[in-house]
């Protein structure tokens, strides 16, 4: 502490004096230091590194980030098949499905849809007209959701997902065969890889 030797001030308040004392030696130091810490701060991080300020810093990274997120999504669409439908048509040709599609459709479809494909409350799957599409994967997506308002269930949470891929794979197979009782067609007219023929392709329902 810094003995007081100044003479007063000629200031007095209630009692309480004011003198001229020299600063503390403590706080001039941290002035000091603060001075000469900005000699170095401004050049430094304000003309030299602009880009090691905080919010420069701060957009440096998210762009980084965001270059990261962007790069992992182009790897992602880079694995996944071209079309999914060249995939599920390689997969139909190479069978090993016969023996589980049959099974599952006997226990499952067959009620409605006649053992043969024939038809009875659900479509006729023999012929070339569908409702919902004529393609491997417009099987699959109608199996697994269904058509809930129609009759025809989702099958979803009863089958596990190889077993809907092998019944759709069945159930393609038995286009061109010749059903004890066919029932009428229903829905478009298909090509043979499945699409509608003439009006442009259904939407998805
Ligand atoms: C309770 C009766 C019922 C059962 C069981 C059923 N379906 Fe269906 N299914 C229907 C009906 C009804 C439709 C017609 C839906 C419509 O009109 O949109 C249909 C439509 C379909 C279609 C679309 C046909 C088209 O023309 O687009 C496929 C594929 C299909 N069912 C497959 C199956 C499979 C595979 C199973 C067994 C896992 C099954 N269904 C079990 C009643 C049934």
């Amino acid at each position: 502490m810094v003995e007081d030797k100044k003479p007063l001030h000629q200031h007095d308040f209630d009692g309480i004096e004011e003198n001229d004392n020299d600063l503390p030696h403590w706080w001039l130091g941290i002035f000091a230091v603060s001075i000469l810490f900005a000699c170095f701060y401004v050049p430094y991080y304000h003309f030299l590194n602009p880009e090691k300020l905080p919010h420069a810093a701060l957009q440096a990274e998210m762009a980084a980030r965001e270059a990261a997120v962007a790069q992992v999504a182009e790897q992602k669409a880079a694995e996944a098949p071209e079309d999914p439908e060249a995939a599920l048509t390689a997969t139909y040709s190479a069978g090993g499905w016969e023996e589980s599609g049959k099974a599952v459709y006997t226990a499952n479809c067959a009620a409605c849809h006649a053992n043969d494909g024939g038809g009875t409350i659900g479509p006729n799957f023999t012929d070339d007209y569908y409702i919902h599409g004529g393609k491997l994967s417009d099987l699959i997506r109608v199996v697994t959701e269904g058509v809930p308002t129609k009759g025809m269930i989702s099958w979803k949470p009863i089958l596990k997902p190889q077993q809907i891929q092998d019944v759709s794979f069945y159930v393609r197979a038995m286009r061109g065969t010749t059903p004890a009782t066919p029932k009428e067609k229903q829905g478009e007219l298909v090509d043979e890889a499945g699409n509608f023929v003439g009006a442009a392709e259904k939407p998805a329902e």
